[in-house]
């Protein structure tokens, strides 16, 4: 018998259930979105979610599944580790110390590594070793960028125009002198930073900084910017630290710093690291890292109950031992070229005025033209129209995450039959669109 009931939707139903315990619904913020998307399978480039829809997914869960989502070698690995011990929480494993190594071997500033679980905590324990090396209270951030949960550094993160330059936390509750000592600069704008640190004189710790900004979606740093920021820092006793929690082994196994030429002090790794799997890193100068309480008389306490647990380093080797015998880099790089060059082919053949940015196997469109430097540059974007794209996007089976200037990523899972398929659902979106 035929039923005049609206079909309900699996993934509303999940979303209401899972509001009457989950603030919100969703355990980060950031995750809630609108169609609502219970994801019942992630494997690959594809996302299936509780009512059968698959999507190619370009969001790769803000980044970790590099490799794709539940790559096998990654999960074998992780599984064998299991047979073995998961947490012995005394001494080192024999797997941490191989993942230091690792860490050691490929990433130019890495002399002593550190194991944690989040990006939040690695950017966390390198401000405050920075703080307890130079003895110094501030630290400089730049507009736009974001490090993670804590009050050193969340904020002028998405500012509203009206913020950008003010006090702008991200979060209420933040202690209003951890505000205060986080001094927030202009991204790609040296001069800034030079008057920050004559107005604060002796007083600046550390800078930090994404040398790809990709938290605003894609913002490469001006050639001599980041070379800038190593002089500046140099010459003025302060710790240069490269949150590279996006940019590492997504761009190369050495991370940005590789490519870039530059070597920062400190380096903090997560996301990626894993392909999936929670495990992050701080590492750096020998000199910075041995001030940690892991070594005999550090001062600077660090410790973590689940830091070093063989999932994360069984699967952060795995990632590392694939990244070095196979060409993932290559077939990134390729595949994100063949998607910028489709996209901006399709804008110019429709009129669309939009702006393709992106490196490596990120990219995305903004909805403005002209320059894009910096923070204030992308108060351009047409965010509506954002949003708006992405959502039609999801509806033709291609998931980007439906947020104003959140970037997408290629995995080593996508194909050429990928991007083809998207490069064609975005040409008839657009087509809609305009
Ligand atoms: C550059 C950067 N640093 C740090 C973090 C914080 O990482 P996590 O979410 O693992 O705490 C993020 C997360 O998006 C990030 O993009």
């Amino acid at each position: 018998m035929k039923s005049d009931k609206p079909k309900t939707r699996k993934n509303d139903t999940l979303y209401e259930l899972a509001c009457e315990t989950i603030p919100g619904g969703v355990t980060s913020a950031q995750r809630s979105i609108r169609p609502h998307l219970a994801i019942r399978r992630a494997l690959g480039a594809t996302l299936t979610d509780a009512d059968g829809n698959e999507y190619i997914d370009y969001h790769g869960a803000f980044g970790p599944a590099l490799l794709g989502h539940n790559h096998p070698l990654v999960r074998k690995r992780v599984v064998e580790s299991l047979d073995h011990y998961l947490l012995a929480g005394v001494g080192a494993t024999e797997l941490e110390i191989d993942v230091a190594r690792k860490l050691c071997r490929h990433i130019p500033s890495a002399q002593k590594a550190l194991l944690c679980n989040t990006g939040s905590e690695a950017t966390f324990h390198a401000l405050r070793v920075a703080r307890a090396f130079t003895g110094r209270k501030k630290i400089v951030k730049f507009q736009g960028c974001y490090h993670g949960t804590h009050d050193y550094v969340l904020r002028n993160v998405t500012s509203r125009a009206d913020r950008v330059g003010q006090t702008d936390p991200g979060s209420a509750g933040m202690l209003p002198e951890a505000i205060e000592n986080t001094l927030v600069c202009e991204f790609n704008n040296l001069d800034d930073v030079e008057k920050t640190f004559a107005a604060h004189r002796g007083q600046i710790a550390a800078i930090i900084v994404e040398p790809i900004a990709h938290n605003m979606g894609s913002v490469m740093p001006a050639p001599g910017f980041l070379e800038g920021l190593r002089a500046m820092t140099r010459a003025n006793g302060a710790v240069l630290i490269f949150d590279e929690v996006i940019t590492g082994f997504r761009h190369h196994l050495g991370g940005y710093q590789v490519i870039a030429g530059v070597t920062p002090d400190l380096t903090t790794l997560g996301k990626a690291m894993g392909n999936g799997f929670p495990i992050a890193a701080v590492c750096g100068k020998k000199e910075i890292m041995e001030r940690y309480s892991t070594f005999a008389g550090g001062d600077t306490y660090f410790a973590g109950t689940f830091n070093g647990n063989a999932v994360g380093c069984a699967a952060a080797l795995a990632t590392m031992e694939v990244l070095e015998n196979e060409p993932v880099h290559q077939h990134l790089f390729r595949l994100g070229d063949r998607m910028r060059a489709g996209l901006r082919e399709i804008h110019s053949r429709l009129g669309v005025r939009a702006t393709v940015a992106g490196f490596g196997s990120i990219f995305l469109t903004y909805f403005l033209d002209g320059k894009i430097g910096n923070y204030s540059d992308l108060l351009q974007n047409d965010a509506e129209r954002f949003v708006e794209y992405r959502r039609r996007l999801i509806d033709r089976g291609i998931f980007k995450m439906p947020i104003n200037l959140k970037r997408s990523h290629l995995s080593y899972a996508h194909t050429d039959t990928h991007v083809d398929k998207t490069l064609e659902a975005c040409e008839d979106v657009l087509k809609k669109m305009y």
